[in-house]
């Protein structure tokens, strides 16, 4: 594993932990987001599916019950805590067919093994990602299609950029995305995915907004700027008297985004596909 991969890998065992921690939220939030992906794959009875970056399985169980019992849905992750969570997940719903896998997406040899390939957030963090998705495409049988959902810019999506905005005066140095680095926003820019995926041998590349009012309760809107976002090991590692700062400062800004006791968590992502 290089340098970039270990930190990589070192990242999603600590994120792993509070994705784990929040996976109910999560799930309930990003649902539609990993039903968009598996519409889009329309995936059939009988086909096999991997799913990159699979997280605890929402998407990975999404797909299987679209290929059904004589299918097979394939979830494959870095994270040791979320493919545990997964594992138990699966068992829980007695799942047929489906399977997960500790693999480096970008780097594993899956075999020629699938007609589709699936992802919901789990394919910005490559440190190659031309590698990554040339590898992909070999896991592909002839005719299979890539989808995946990944986040556009932080501009465009207020819960991390509104409470950062209204953390920043109190940071001594506020998180900055680099726009084409490893992270959650390095696909924001379509015209920087799209020269990845064609120099990585995909073809018929679409790029779609995919926008998804999600309603939320004021909590859940805290929980997933301060302990989901980009703030959160900022927090971890501050005194009480900062948190207390930062958490008065993004509630107050957050407020207005509540109307009826309902707040909305606006996820603004692109819908990607490719043969
Ligand atoms: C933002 S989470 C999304 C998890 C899941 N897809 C979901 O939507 O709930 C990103 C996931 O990608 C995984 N990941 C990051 N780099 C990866 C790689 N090179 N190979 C496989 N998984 C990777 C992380 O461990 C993490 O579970």
């Amino acid at each position: 594993m290089s340098g970039v991969a270990q930190d990589m890998s070192a990242y999603w065992d600590r994120a792993g932990r509070v994705w784990v921690e929040q996976q109910a939220l999560l799930d309930r939030l990003f649902q539609p987001i990993a039903k968009a992906v598996v519409d889009r794959a329309d995936l059939r009875a009988g086909e096999a599916v991997l799913d990159v970056g699979c997280g605890s399985g929402a998407t990975t169980f999404e797909a299987a019950w679209r290929v059904g019992p004589q299918g097979r849905a394939i979830g494959a992750d870095i994270s040791g805590a979320l493919l545990e969570l997964a594992r138990r997940r699966a068992g829980e719903q007695a799942l047929e067919g489906v399977d997960f896998v500790h693999a480096d997406a970008q780097t594993h040899d899956f075999g020629v093994a699938f007609d589709a390939i699936v992802s919901r957030f789990g394919v910005m963090f490559f440190p190659d990602p031309v590698a990554a998705f040339a590898n992909l495409r070999r896991a592909l049988k002839p005719g299979g299609r890539l989808v995946f959902a990944c986040w556009r810019s932080p501009e465009d999506n207020a819960i991390t950029q509104v409470p950062l905005d209204a953390a920043a005066p109190f940071l001594p140095e506020v998180p900055k995305f680099e726009r084409n680095a490893p992270g959650r926003f390095a696909f924001a820019d379509p015209g920087r995915v799209r020269s990845i995926l064609a120099e990585a041998g995909w073809r018929d590349i679409a790029i779609a907004p995919l926008d998804e009012p999600t309603p939320v309760s004021f909590e859940e809107l805290m929980t997933m700027s301060l302990r989901v976002g980009p703030l959160n090991p900022i927090l971890t590692n501050a005194d009480e008297a900062l948190r207390t700062k930062v958490r008065d400062a993004v509630a107050a800004a957050l407020a207005p985004r509540v109307q009826d006791g309902v707040a909305r968590m606006d996820s603004a992502c692109w819908l990607v596909s490719a043969g």
